[in-house]
């Protein structure tokens, strides 16, 4: 299984990418222009994971970040853009609102990299890379992520509340969405494997780990109960 959503997290950034763009993507899209990029990558995500405030759901929360930008527009960070005059921030979209988190920790990530690469790397690569490295340092699946993407200037809310799966979506919804995105339900099934490291607020959730007091995102409840943050195959 953990194989299989590998390849498909892998697919997941190259289905949603316009094929123009994917040719020139390359792991080594970097190499000469930012060398310590996946190093300071990594120890952003090593010393927020296991410091001092130890998030053990920052992993999942990444993970679901790169899910819910590349499903809208492409993976293009226009997940990240804040409401402006111009702009509808797709974040309070649906499916995503009140739910997104550590957007703070790609902010972090992303001044690390400014300060030793000035504007040189995209914050949708940024993305691709912390969901890699969130895979692999929550003992999942690793492989070598291609970089190379732009960052978006815009949004698009309506997308972003139609196109990602919320909780209530049935089963031919969710095939028809994964099939606007080149998925078919093996892809489905797979790529729904990231919930291997899933916490749910209990207000969405009928889990009987869980106790649903109304409020809107206190309590929240594991979907793995035995390895609740490991990616493995328990689920
Ligand atoms: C198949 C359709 C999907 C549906 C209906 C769905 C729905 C949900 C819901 C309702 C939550 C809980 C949100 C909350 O508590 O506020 C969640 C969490 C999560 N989802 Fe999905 N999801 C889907 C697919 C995916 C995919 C494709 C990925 C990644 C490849 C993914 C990764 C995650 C992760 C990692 C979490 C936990 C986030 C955290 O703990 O912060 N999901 N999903």
């Amino acid at each position: 299984m953990m194989k299989f959503l590998c390849v498909f997290l892998l697919s997941l950034v190259l289905c949603v990418v316009p094929s123009t763009l994917r040719a020139q993507l390359d792991p080594l899209f970097y190499k000469h222009t930012c060398p310590p990029l996946h190093s300071a990558v990594h120890q952003v995500l090593h010393h927020v994971s296991k410091g001092p405030a130890k998030d053990k759901r920052l992993f999942a929360s990444l993970i679901r970040l790169h899910f819910h930008d590349c499903f809208v527009q492409g993976c293009d960070a226009s997940i990240l853009l804040n409401d402006t005059a111009a702009i509808k921030c797709e974040q309070l979209a649906l499916p995503t609102i009140n739910s997104i988190r550590r957007l703070d920790v790609v902010n972090l990530i992303k001044k690390k990299i400014e300060k030793i690469c000035p504007g040189v790397v995209s914050c949708v690569d940024i993305l691709a890379l912390a969901t890699e490295m969130s895979s692999e340092m929550s003992k999942g699946p690793n492989w070598q992520v291609s970089l190379g993407r732009r960052d978006s200037i815009t949004t698009n809310f309506d997308l972003a509340t139609s196109n990602i799966p919320g909780q209530t979506s049935n089963l031919p919804q969710l095939i028809s969405k994964f099939e606007k995105k080149g998925f078919d339900v093996n892809d489905l099934v797979a790529l729904s494997g990231a919930h291997i490291i899933d916490q749910v607020r209990c207000v969405l959730s009928d889990l009987p780990n869980c106790t649903n007091d109304g409020s809107l995102g206190k309590n929240i409840a594991n979907l793995d109960p035995i390895t609740p943050t490991t990616f493995d195959n328990n689920y």
